[in-house]
């Protein structure tokens, strides 16, 4: 992708999972670069990093529309490696989460944003995302069908109430992206969807609706068993939160650079381009993905203080660096670069 600040457009790659007829939707705002997931698959996730990085893309969701019961999510392995945020509707439960939303709450995107649109039924904790011309719809709606409602805390009657109500009063243009589709179907809309669904559409009545969910008599999906558990736990047993202590800011990493002892070093965790625009004189630029080629290094240090832009990928650099044993680690958190030129401090380019 060029960098292009001048026309802001929405990229939508919808990308498939042979074995669990899974879609999954990289979403990224062209002038920015800022990027989004959703519904990422585990097996894919080589195919969908490398997306990321070919094309340059700040990861900052990955966005799950619920948990899945077929396939399980790469979310926490993609947040180990890019610092994305995971995603998830408050109701779901889930712990190892980052953002809980609930029905209205909006995520910036660049120039877009994201709606969350709460549409339990299939699960009690499934959400709907609606942005520019399209809506991502899980489980809840999908091409002339629905979510099973038998299992998961599943409610015929609330996945009815949040289609109708919901779902179907967006503009009849919005483009549907489902979460699977099993007959080579890719989108439909919600015009079409309101007239041809055959458990929703035509104007059927709750009770008619509820009759046919009643009788579907499903197989359970094969990988239930585990697939359920692992995504509760978001894919991997980890937690980054658990390892930034620290609420160090710019004004504290200007005060270390001062004095900066010769056993001490400053990284960046930023991309080499955001590097060369202006960074702390001195620093020493180690991109989020690769600082664990640089684990031993950085272990002789007694101190690694490192930033970036928001403090979302120093973070994330910490927690992998963390988890492979070092403990001389500090990161500015919740600030960045951005600060450090607006208070006036010193930058090398
Ligand atoms: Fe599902």
């Amino acid at each position: 992708m060029t960098t292009d600040f001048s026309t802001s457009t929405l990229l939508c790659r919808q990308l498939f999972d042979r074995d669990s007829f899974t879609y999954t939707y990289l979403l990224v705002d062209t002038a920015t670069h800022e990027g989004a997931l959703i519904d990422p698959v585990l097996e894919q996730f080589e195919r969908d990093l490398q997306y990321v990085e070919e094309l340059g893309i700040e990861l900052l969701y990955v966005c799950e529309t619920h948990a899945h019961a077929d396939h399980v999510t790469s979310a926490g392995l993609l947040r180990q490696k890019t610092g994305a945020k995971i995603v998830f509707s408050k109701d779901a439960g889930i712990e190892a989460i980052d953002l809980a939303l609930t029905d209205g709450d909006e995520l910036k995107l660049g120039n877009y944003t994201i709606k969350a649109l709460a549409t339990p039924g299939h699960t009690s904790g499934c959400m709907s995302y609606h942005v520019d011309d399209k809506v991502f719809t899980g489980d809840t709606l999908l091409i002339r069908g629905c979510g099973r409602t038998d299992f998961q805390q599943g409610d015929s009657q609330q996945l009815y109430d949040n289609v109708i109500h919901k779902l179907f009063s967006l503009p009849d243009n919005t483009i549907v992206y489902p979460a699977h589709d099993y007959k080579g179907r890719t989108s439909s809309s919600i015009g079409e969807e309101k007239r041809w669904n055959p458990r929703l559409g035509g104007g059927r009545s709750a009770s008619d609706f509820i009759g046919i969910m009643d009788n579907l008599n499903l197989d359970m999906p094969k990988k239930i068993n585990e697939a359920v558990p692992a995504n509760v736990a978001v894919g991997v047993d980890y937690n980054p939160r658990r390892y930034v202590h620290d609420d160090f800011s710019m004004t504290d990493l200007h005060k270390a650079w001062q004095q900066l002892g010769k056993n001490e070093i400053i990284v960046d965790n930023r991309r080499v381009e955001e590097f060369a625009e202006g960074h702390v004189p001195g620093s020493r630029n180690i991109p989020l993905g690769t600082e664990s080629n640089h684990a031993e290094e950085l272990k002789a240090y007694s101190k690694v203080y490192m930033y970036c832009r928001s403090g979302r990928r120093a973070q994330t650099a910490l927690t992998n660096l963390s988890l492979i044993g070092l403990n001389n680690l500090i990161c500015v958190s919740h600030t960045g670069m951005p600060n450090w030129i607006a208070a006036g401090y010193p930058v090398e380019r």
